[in-house]
């Protein structure tokens, strides 16, 4: 049964006619509240109806590398927190790096993401990477190694770096403070300012269901995600890491995870939104319901095999058995069962790919 508020919640959000955020933020946190099921089907279908209008029914694929599990960080959340000792750490060299882009690559896969933990590499070690990287072929470069000095992030767009990934996890100074050890809300908005500056396509993003998190914070969120104008916006459900503060903390919910996603759609037409590792390590592979929620992106792992259950950010990352010699099937079977096809190009952000002269990735006008 749809309630009436229901469906004024979905029209007023799609429009985007609201007189205030206040009444967005109502409108927001009533579709992330959502549990009926004729609801969730209808917010749902409304959300890709969105994106298929705006940018087409495809699914983007990005090679994710985790290039170092080393961090200098604190996070909560997160397993591999410094404090962490049963942690294992690896740190790739320049060339098993450019060897895991090659190997994405020979697999017809046009984007590749570098993600680690603040490990404090230098810079000009990154920056050599990403020169080699961009050797190989027309391939786009993510980076996603957190908050670096606004001139480091220079260099790295100076040596060709495409897109930069930065989660704010939260817009709430108390709730980011109960996230982090020593960390301010504002220097990563200062990151998040310097990126986009510098002509990076920015992507943002937060987990759904830490300790403490309301359906106002996520529609705080995803009212800043719309203001800022990221170009991608990843969300996932937070999962407990035995080895952190929050080990006994219940997981995320996918439904709410599953609302969100449908909810920045709705804001966001033109968005790349991922079906989210952290989705698909759930009790079930959740990946296509994300896909038939809205998003429009899978991160296949191409971290070396050994290394991958080392990168423990949360446990039971699905990918780490994903067999890559299988990678294009996988994905294809993905895409199919999101009802979505899958996009081989580099599918850049709609205003870059018309700046990068590649107008074809960017879908229908
Ligand atoms: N559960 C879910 N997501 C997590 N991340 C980090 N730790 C967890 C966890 N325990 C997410 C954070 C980070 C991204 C790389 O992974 O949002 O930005």
């Amino acid at each position: 049964m749809i309630r009436e508020a229901a469906r004024y919640a979905l029209a007023r959000v799609k429009t985007r006619n609201h007189s205030s955020d206040s009444e967005l933020r109502k409108a927001l946190m009533l579709l992330l509240e959502i549990s009926d099921p004729d609801e969730t089907v209808l917010l749902c279908e409304t959300a890709c109806t969105v994106r298929n209008e705006s940018s087409g029914a495809r699914m983007a694929v990005r090679a994710l590398v985790e290039t170092s599990s080393l961090c200098n960080n604190d996070c909560y959340y997160c397993g591999l927190n410094r404090g962490n000792k049963k942690a294992h750490r690896y740190k790739l060299g320049r060339e098993d790096i450019v060897c895991c882009a090659k190997d994405a690559f020979s697999h017809g896969i046009r984007t590749v993401v570098l993600q680690s933990g603040e490990d404090g590499t230098h810079a000009g070690e990154v920056a050599d990477t990403i020169a080699d990287i961009k050797k190989i072929g027309d391939i786009a470069v993510t980076l996603s190694f957190g908050e670096r000095p606004r001139h480091e992030y220079a260099l790295w767009k100076e040596a060709g770096a495409d897109r930069y990934l930065l989660r704010i996890e939260s817009t709430d100074p108390e709730l980011y403070a109960s996230m982090h050890r020593n960390r301010k809300l504002e220097s990563r908005l200062e990151c998040l300012d310097a990126l986009q500056e510098l002509g990076y396509q920015t992507g943002s993003g937060i987990m759904i269901g830490f300790p403490g998190q309301t359906a106002g914070h996520i529609a705080d969120d995803l009212i800043f995600f719309t203001k800022r104008g990221f170009e991608m916006i990843g969300m996932g459900p937070f999962i407990p890491h035995p080895d952190t503060p929050f080990a006994r903390a219940p997981s995320g919910s996918v439904r709410t995870t599953l609302n969100a996603i449908a909810a920045a759609r709705l804001c966001m037409p033109n968005v790349w939104m991922p079906a989210t590792t952290a989705l698909g390590s759930m009790d079930k592979d959740w990946r296509p319901d994300a896909l038939r929620s809205g998003a429009n992106v899978l991160m296949p792992n191409f971290s070396p095999q050994e290394k991958r259950k080392l990168y423990s950010i949360y446990p039971g990352k699905r990918c780490i058995g994903e067999r890559t010699a299988l990678v294009q099937q996988e994905c294809e079977s993905i895409a199919r069962a999101g009802g979505l096809t899958v996009d081989w190009s580099r599918a850049d952000a709609p205003a870059f790919a018309v700046t990068l002269g590649k107008a074809s990735s960017a879908g229908p006008a």
